[in-house]
C-alpha cells in the first residue's frame, strides 16, 4: 500500500524540460521522424515578437512558410492574421508563433502521431522559455502536441472537436490554453459557403483575448489525506464523520463525494470501496482509506436527509453504496456527469478527467493510485489489508 496517499504526488508536478514520446514508445528524439532529411528549413524555430505574451501552436510548417524559415506567412496564416486582427490581436509582433512539428511534412500531409512525439521537446522547450500567459492550440495536431504525453485516460482522442470552445487554466504551466479551429479548415469552409466554424474560431479567439488580459486563477486547494490502517487514524475520521453529522442535525449542507473503488460493479464477488474522498468546503477535501470499522459512520452520512449530495455520475456512488455498504443514500441534490452533458451535449466530455482538466486545469489528480485500484480487469483481487465488508 505504500505510495497510496502519497501526498507529495498530490503537489502538481513541474513538467521536465524534455518531454519526449507520449504514445507509449522508447524515448524519441528529434530526428526519429526523418522529416529534416526532406525540408528547406528543418527544426524551424519559433518566431514573433510575443509581446502580449501569446504563443500560437499550429500544425506544420506548409510550402511558404518552409521557404522563408517563419510560421503563418502563407495563405492559411494571412487568413489566422486576420481573425485575431479582428479580435484586436496583431500576429506578428503580439504573439510567438510554433508548430506541432517543426519540419514541413512532405505534401503538407497531416503529422503522424511519432512525428508529433519527435518534435514535442522544441514546444516545450519555448513555452519554459517565453512563459506564455496564452496558448492558442491551433487544430488537432496543436492540442497533441500539448496534452498527448501529460493525459493517460484510456479513451482520449485529440480531435479538436471535443476540445474547442474550452479556456483551460492549466495550473502545471500556469498559462490559459484555448484550442481552436485551425485556420485552414475554418478557411475551406468559408469557400464552401459554409460559415459555422468561422463563428466559432472568432468566438474562440475572442474568449482567448478576453483571457489574456484577465488574472490567472491558480486552482488553491487542501487534500487532507488519511491511511486509515491504524486505529487512531480512523478514530480521527470517525470524529470528522460525526462533525458532520452534528452540523447536519443543525442545518442543511452540500457535501461532494467520491468513491475509489477495485472495479465498476459492486455486485462481484470480492469487490470493495477503496477509499472515499469528500468534501463539504470549497476548498478542502478530506479523502481516507475505507476500512469497515468507519462504515457505521459513513452510513449515517449518507443517510442524513440534511447533508445534500453530490457526485460526478451519481448512479455510481448510490449503487456502491446500496451493495456494498447496504445504505441507500438520502438528500441526492446534483450529478455533476449530467450537468456537463446538459450544459455541453459533445460526445466524450462528461467524465471527470476530462471536466477537471478542462474547468480547473488539473490534468491528473489519480494516476499514481490507479496501480492500487486495477489488478486485473475486474478482478477484485485486490487485498487491502483488512477484511472485505
Ligand atoms: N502555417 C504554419 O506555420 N502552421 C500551420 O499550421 C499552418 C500554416
Amino acid at each position: 500500500m505504500k505510495g497510496f496517499f502519497n501526498s507529495t504526488l498530490l503537489q502538481p508536478k513541474i513538467p521536465p524540460s524534455h518531454v519526449l514520446g507520449g504514445s507509449g514508445r522508447a524515448r524519441i528524439g528529434c530526428n526519429a521522424c526523418g522529416l529534416y532529411k526532406s525540408c528547406l528549413t528543418p527544426k524551424m524555430k519559433a518566431t514573433g515578437g510575443g509581446k502580449e505574451g501569446i504563443l500560437i501552436v499550429g500544425e506544420a510548417p506548409g510550402a511558404e512558410e518552409d521557404k522563408r524559415q517563419t510560421q503563418f506567412c502563407g495563405e492559411t496564416g494571412r487568413f489566422l492574421e486576420r481573425k485575431l486582427a479582428d479580435a484586436g490581436i496583431k500576429m506578428n509582433t503580439d504573439c510567438r508563433k510554433i508548430n506541432a512539428v517543426n519540419c514541413r511534412p512532405p505534401r503538407n500531409a497531416t503529422p503522424t502521431p511519432l512525428q508529433i512525439d519527435s518534435c514535442r521537446t522544441f514546444l516545450f522547450e519555448e513555452i519554459q522559455s517565453f512563459k506564455p500567459k496564452l496558448i492558442l492550440l491551433a487544430g488537432g495536431s496543436a492540442v497533441q502536441s500539448f496534452l498527448g504525453h501529460r493525459i493517460k485516460w484510456k479513451e482520449e482522442t485529440f480531435s479538436i472537436s471535443k476540445w474547442r470552445g474550452w479556456a483551460i487554466p492549466d495550473q502545471d504551466y500556469q498559462a490559459w490554453v484555448v484550442p481552436v479551429f485551425h485556420p485552414s479548415y475554418v478557411k475551406r469552409n468559408e469557400e464552401g459557403g459554409d460559415y459555422s466554424s468561422t463563428l466559432y474560431l472568432e468566438q474562440d479567439l475572442e474568449m482567448a483575448v478576453r483571457l489574456a488580459g484577465a488574472p490567472f486563477p491558480a486552482l488553491n486547494y487542501e487534500i487532507e489525506t488519511f491511511d486509515t490502517r491504524q486505529g487512531h487514524t480512523r478514530d480521527y475520521i470517525r470524529g470528522k464523520l460525526l462533525q458532520l453529522i452534528r452540523r447536519a442535525d443543525r442545518e442543511l449542507f452540500e457535501l461532494a463525494f467520491d468513491y475509489e473503488t477495485t472495479g465498476l460493479k459492486p455486485q462481484r464477488k470480492g469487490h470493495q470501496i477503496v477509499s472515499i474522498a469528500y468534501c463539504d468546503d470549497r476548498d478542502k477535501a478530506t479523502a481516507f482509506l475505507f476500512h469497515p470499522d468507519l462504515m457505521d459512520a459513513w452510513s449515517a452520512v449518507l443517510r442524513h436527509r440534511n447533508i445534500l449530495k453530490i457526485a460526478s455520475n451519481l448512479k455510481f456512488e448510490d449503487a456502491w453504496s446500496r451493495v456494498i455498504l447496504n445504505t441507500a443514500p438520502r438528500g441526492w441534490l446534483w450529478d455533476t456527469m449530467l450537468a456537463a452533458h446538459v450544459l455541453d451535449n459533445r460526445p466524450g466530455i462528461t467524465g471527470l478527467k476530462f471536466q477537471t482538466y478542462v474547468r480547473l486545469g488539473k490534468i491528473d489528480y489519480s494516476s499514481h493510485i490507479e496501480p492500487f485500484l486495477s489488478g486485473g480487469r475486474d478482478s477484485g483481487e485486490k487485498d487491502f489489508g483488512f477484511p472485505p465488508i
